[in-house]
């Protein structure tokens, strides 16, 4: 048998006053739906426009376009193709203002915009030189009186050898972005690790490589980055992760943050650590 719900026979039977109720509950009910299609429902208003596409787009969908559409072709510094993922960029902006490198060492170049855009911001901050590493100079299209340019392998040991004599006692920042496989990687962070001062950072590029199928815009079939960085930081406790650099989400270098405690011992370069430097108002906690 149905419930009536006639006020006239149950609830008024029941001698509950049902109106009042009623009218509470289908003005809450008209004020949630208002609320919904006002606030709920604003993206809406870009129905059938690019953004409301874009709008829906994952972490992930982000990235494969940005490195499939992108990275290489659109993305430039002063007119200088420069192979970053702008919030990278600017995290590199927040350390090297922390930090005050003398010397930022740059393992791989290209065209030569990220070495630009390193050498303008030391321009701004007033303080570094930058030593471009780099195999191949065919691609290469910048000129900076703090840039110095050193060619050829960077695992060879005169070219290991001339980085050290000119980070010698001297607060000294690395970043790789070289040969991307795995090994290579490790070889060199071997390489370069000892150079980054106390405090200071060892920065992996292209973490990110490792993270999707080789159907993918990255697609690669060989390790990369990702696991050459754990491979180190499983043997080098003088070095951690800095979460707090991802912060933005979209980095191309997951894990890849790598600062060296500021208490760790470094074989030759000078103490980045806030009284070292002489600027802790300007290096962050990690
Ligand atoms: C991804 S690109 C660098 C992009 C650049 N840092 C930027 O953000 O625009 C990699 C570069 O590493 C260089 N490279 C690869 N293997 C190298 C090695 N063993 N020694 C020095 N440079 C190397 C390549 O020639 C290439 O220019």
């Amino acid at each position: 048998m149905s419930r009536s719900l006639d006020p006239a026979s149950d609830t008024a039977r029941r001698g509950l006053a049902a109106g009042p109720w009623r009218r509470r509950a289908r003005a809450a009910y008209r004020l949630g739906h208002a609320l919904w299609r006002k606030v709920y429902r604003r993206p809406q208003r870009l129905k059938g426009t690019d953004y409301h596409r874009r709008w829906k787009m994952s972490l992930r969908d982000w990235l494969a376009y940005h490195q499939a559409q992108i990275v290489f072709d659109q993305s430039t510094w002063m007119g200088v193709p420069m192979l970053k993922n702008p919030l990278d960029s600017w995290i590199y902006q927040e350390i090297l203002y922390a930090v005050q490198p003398e010397v930022l060492v740059e393992i791989g170049s290209h065209s030569g915009g990220s070495t630009l855009f390193f050498a303008q911001l030391m321009d701004l901050i007033g303080v570094g030189q930058v030593i471009s590493l780099d195999i191949d100079r065919s691609r290469y299209r910048v000129s900076h009186p703090r840039i110095v340019e050193l060619t050829g392998d960077c695992s060879a040991p005169e070219i290991v050898g001339k980085v050290a004599a000119l980070c010698q006692g001297r607060r000294t920042l690395v970043i790789h972005d070289g040969d991307h496989r795995r090994e290579a990687v490790l070889r060199d962070l071997e390489l370069y690790a000892p150079l980054v001062s106390p405090g200071s950072y060892l920065i992996v590029e292209d973490g990110i490589l490792d993270l999707f199928p080789p159907s993918d815009a990255f697609g690669w079939l060989v390790e990369g980055p990702l696991p050459a960085t754990e491979d180190f930081l499983a043997r080098h406790p003088e070095f951690e992760v800095d979460a707090s650099r991802e912060r933005y989400l979209m980095t191309y270098n997951p894990r890849g943050f790598l600062r060296r405690l500021p208490d760790a011992p470094s074989e030759a370069t000078a103490d980045a650590s806030p009284s070292a430097a002489g600027h802790a108002d300007r290096l962050e906690p990690s």
